[in-house]
């Protein structure tokens, strides 16, 4: 694999710019905005609640004219998320803050996924939310009606940016201090975005405060800088492809993002960062990266580490598959409640191509698993034993994105062809991501 690919804009940063941008005095210009179903699902939402937001599909610019922080409107009919659980959840706590009611629906998988975490906290800030209930847990459709919210102090039981995001949010709106205190850090896009346009916030280790807020100030234009998720199936592709060398421009490397850089290093990976530390792209480091082929030895990755690789840990097991040695990811329950149970999906299919692959469960779920899905809260650790080589196999999406891109990669690297099934419902940013895999030599 050689060449040089630069990737789509950050979903995570790209929500949140949405989100601020539509909440701001003034119009806001984002460039490189990655247009992917879940982003188009933030974009429709706010457009739903009266934002007007102008999109040029060939520059991958969207320009977001901003009504205040007052000026959202009562959407006409229900809002319809599709997949996307960050839009979901952040506006969740956007809509906590408004006087009138909306309905929030979600399509098949997403209405499976577990909206208790973000609507708890909401319900103590006043928030009048009805939801789905199975059991102890609450899905998709939710009924929320918002306004006079207060401040609250809150303890966050799950690791989760999109939890922590929907409390800030909400604590735009609210009376007084809103306090979170976070088990472990997670991404903090949403504290850096506050602050760029003007927001009250503060973060100290793992407890971030946020004032009510009577206005915000829109940067003017935001450059939202390559996705490291994305740029991370290509790390390990360039890694266990031997003669592999490529260049991934401009990445976001914000330090609750880069888990799978430090793990790869760790593992043996060479990787070079050219640029970092830049905060010249609205509040985020970013740089180049540079990888080259090498020899990998098995890693362990701890439960404080988890949230800064989370969606990179498929393709993290590929990488492990094919490294020296045995790998220990612990307290990696969270995989199960994404948009398939991503343990399930990478060890039915890495077996499938001969891994040597095992899940040890510990503990006791925190809240009754839904139908078919096993609860999140749960101890469980991956243990993989590096092999010569994988197989080429027919394998699953399971309908989830990053699976089928990390049998995408695994399929590389592996003896004989894969042949990946149940494609046709991906369309979050699979397409893109052969478009770039495929503009490589
Ligand atoms: C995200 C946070 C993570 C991640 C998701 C995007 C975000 O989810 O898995 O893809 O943008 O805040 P959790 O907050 O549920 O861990």
């Amino acid at each position: 694999m050689k060449g040089e690919v630069s990737l789509p804009g950050d979903k995570s940063i790209a929500h949140r710019a949405i989100i601020l941008s539509a909440l701001a005095q003034n119009k806001t210009t984002l460039k490189n905005i990655p247009l992917n179903t879940d982003c188009l699902a933030t974009i429709n939402s706010f457009r739903k609640l009266g934002i007007k937001i102008k999109l040029n599909r060939a520059s991958a610019q969207a320009v977001v004219f901003g009504r205040g922080l007052t000026g959202l409107k009562a959407p006409k009919s229900s809002i319809f998320i599709k997949e996307s659980g960050t839009t979901f959840r952040l506006l969740l706590g956007v809509l906590a803050g408004q006087g009138f009611k909306v309905k929030l629906c979600a399509g098949a998988s997403l209405s499976r996924r577990p909206m208790l975490r973000a609507i708890r906290p909401l319900r103590l800030m006043a928030a009048a939310i009805k939801a789905r209930k199975t059991g102890k847990e609450e899905y998709p459709p939710v009924i929320i009606q918002g306004g006079d919210l207060t401040g609250i102090t809150y303890k966050l039981p799950v690791a989760s940016a999109q939890v922590k995001s929907a409390i800030l949010l909400a604590g735009l709106f609210a009376k007084g201090k809103t306090k979170i205190i976070e088990p472990f850090r997670t991404r903090d896009h949403t504290e850096r975005m506050l602050e760029l346009f003007k927001a009250g916030v503060k973060a100290q280790g793992n407890t971030i405060t946020i004032n009510s807020a009577k206005r915000l100030t829109s940067p003017g234009t935001f450059y939202i800088p390559g996705d490291i998720s994305s740029a991370a199936f290509f790390m390990v592709a360039a890694s266990i492809i031997p003669g592999s060398k490529i260049r991934i421009k401009n990445v976001g490397l914000n330090p609750g993002r880069i888990g799978i850089l430090k793990a790869l290093k760790r593992m043996g990976a060479a990787i070079k960062i050219q640029g970092s530390n830049l905060k010249t792209q609205g509040n985020e480091p970013a740089g180049d990266i540079l990888v080259k082929s090498s020899c990998l030895r098995g890693i362990k990755i701890g439960s404080k580490e988890v949230p800064s690789l989370i969606d990179e840990l498929p393709v993290l097991m590929v990488a492990a598959c094919y490294a020296k040695g045995e790998s220990v990811f612990s307290g990696v329950g969270e995989l199960r409640v994404k948009e398939t149970d991503r343990i399930k999906s990478m060890l039915v299919n890495l077996i499938q191509m001969g891994a040597n692959i095992r899940i040890n469960k510990s503990g006791r779920p925190a809240s009754r698993p839904p139908a078919g899905r096993a609860g999140t809260g749960r101890q469980e650790n991956i243990i993989i034993k590096g092999v010569e080589t994988l197989y080429g196999a027919r394998v699953s999406s399971f309908g989830d994105h990053r699976t089928a891109m990390s049998m995408v990669i695994a399929g590389l690297a592996a003896c004989g062809k894969t042949r990946i099934d149940d494609l046709s419902c991906i369309n979050k940013s699979f397409p893109e991501f052969l478009k770039t895999l495929n503009s490589l030599k």
